[in-house]
């Protein structure tokens, strides 16, 4: 059996991580979340006062930040660390969602961020979920798929997923949030989350995870 990159765009809160890490279990390929590396870099620009237009300040800055997914046995699944500390918990958080679209828009944050996720994908055999993964950071990866599902779904499921870490939300925040998320993403100047043209649409709005597993696993299996 040949390894290949799966690719999976689109927009926040679609599912991607979920399908993602299924597909990379079921293929014993590594999975990479390239949003909680934005997530990570915004981190530390607040952490650090970094304001993401001084751009001086973005690069000095750039240079002292370390990523590396490190597989955590007891959650059974890969983490971020940064510069040392496992960060999987403060990325999540809502002041980082609100944040983190702007941070992304930066040349240099991009580049920096692209550049090691290419270096993950030199040996194949990994699934990546992004923005751009299918357009900009693996352009001739094997299976491209862009996850999309109804915005009244989306909101429900990532409703569901902050409330039990934070009990004050609003399901309004949740939605202001994804839709700024998606028209920044969209509408950046670097790498905007497009449809890769040659992306197959899954549209999981009505499937269970079984279903969506099931497709995109014979997808896979058709590139292997
Ligand atoms: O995937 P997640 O929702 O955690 O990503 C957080 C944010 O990171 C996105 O809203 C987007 O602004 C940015 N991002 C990106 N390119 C990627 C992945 C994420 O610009 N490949």
């Amino acid at each position: 059996n040949k390894k290949i990159i799966i690719a999976i765009d689109g927009y926040s809160s679609c599912g991607k991580s979920t399908l993602a890490k299924q597909l990379a279990k079921e293929l014993h390929y590594i999975y990479a979340d390239s949003g909680a590396m934005y997530r990570a870099i915004t981190l530390y620009f607040l952490r650090n006062e970094i304001h993401h237009t001084n751009l001086n300040k973005v690069r000095e800055a750039l240079k002292d930040i370390h990523l590396e997914f490190v597989f955590d046995v007891d959650a059974g699944k890969s983490v971020l660390y940064m510069n040392d500390e496992n960060i999987e918990l403060p990325i999540r958080d809502m002041i980082i969602s609100e944040k983190v679209s702007e941070v992304a828009a930066i040349k240099e944050v991009r580049e920096f961020a692209v550049a090691q996720q290419q270096r993950m994908g030199n040996n194949k055999g990994i699934v990546m979920d992004g923005r751009d993964i299918g357009t900009t950071v693996f352009p001739h990866a094997e299976l491209k798929i862009f996850m999309t599902a109804d915005i009244a779904v989306r909101v429900e499921r990532r409703f569901k997923e902050l409330f039990a870490v934070n009990p004050a939300i609003t399901i309004e925040e949740v939605k202001q949030n994804l839709e700024m998320r998606d028209y920044i993403d969209s509408n950046r100047e670097i790498s905007p989350l497009r449809k890769a043209e040659d992306a197959v649409v899954l549209n999981n709005s009505d499937l269970t995870m079984a279903q969506q597993l099931k497709i995109a696993l014979q997808w896979a299996r058709e590139k292997i």
